[in-house]
């Protein structure tokens, strides 16, 4: 049985903290679905497609890793895309509130499915999409933060113009 995971979130934008997470999850699961949250609560920086594109280039290279996207809970895509587990990164103690609340309630609304957390590489532990963000649009380098390849789609967008 083919043993799919799924890593959800906003990715605006996809962050080398992402990437770390979705390589290593691409070597234990068969394959790993990016699922792209298309109407969240907050207001994304990029639009949609735009995110999606970015994602899409920035894991080209690892061959069992697919990009969708998803709108409502979390647990029906997952169930949709057959699988029953959900990968989380947790990068410090202040991500461990918010995401035990989230697995736990995930696990009420659908029991079958599994949250499972990959600490996030200590070189990204700082990192955020936020931070990305703040540093492109006050012209600062996003080297070692961001897949090369994005680098000037991301300031052409929130740079200094
Ligand atoms: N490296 C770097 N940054 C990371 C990271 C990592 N490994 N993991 C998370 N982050 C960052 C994200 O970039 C984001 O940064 P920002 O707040 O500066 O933009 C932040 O941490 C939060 O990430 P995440 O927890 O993935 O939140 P999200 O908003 O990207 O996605 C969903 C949240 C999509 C998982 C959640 O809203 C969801 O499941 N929604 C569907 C509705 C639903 O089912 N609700 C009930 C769930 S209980």
């Amino acid at each position: 049985m083919q043993r799919t995971a799924i890593y959800p979130g906003s990715f605006d934008p996809v962050t080398n903290g992402h990437i770390d997470i979705i390589t290593r999850a691409s070597k234990i699961f068969d394959k790993v679905v990016v699922g792209v949250l298309e109407n969240g609560a907050k207001h994304p920086a990029f639009t949609f497609q735009e995110r999606v594109n970015m994602l899409k280039v920035a894991v080209a290279g690892i061959p069992n890793v697919d990009i969708k996207s998803f709108s409502g809970l979390l647990v029906d895509f997952v169930k949709q895309e057959d699988s029953s587990v959900i990968i989380k990164g947790m990068r410090a103690v202040s991500d461990f509130e918010y995401e035990f609340q989230m697995a736990l309630l995930n696990r009420k609304l659908a029991p079958d499915i599994e949250t499972i957390f990959l600490a996030t590489s200590d070189k990204y532990c700082f990192l955020s999409s936020s931070i990305v963000r703040d540093i492109a649009k006050h012209g600062g380098s996003l080297e070692d933060l961001v897949p090369d390849e994005l680098i000037e789609t991301i300031c052409e967008k929130l740079g200094k113009s």
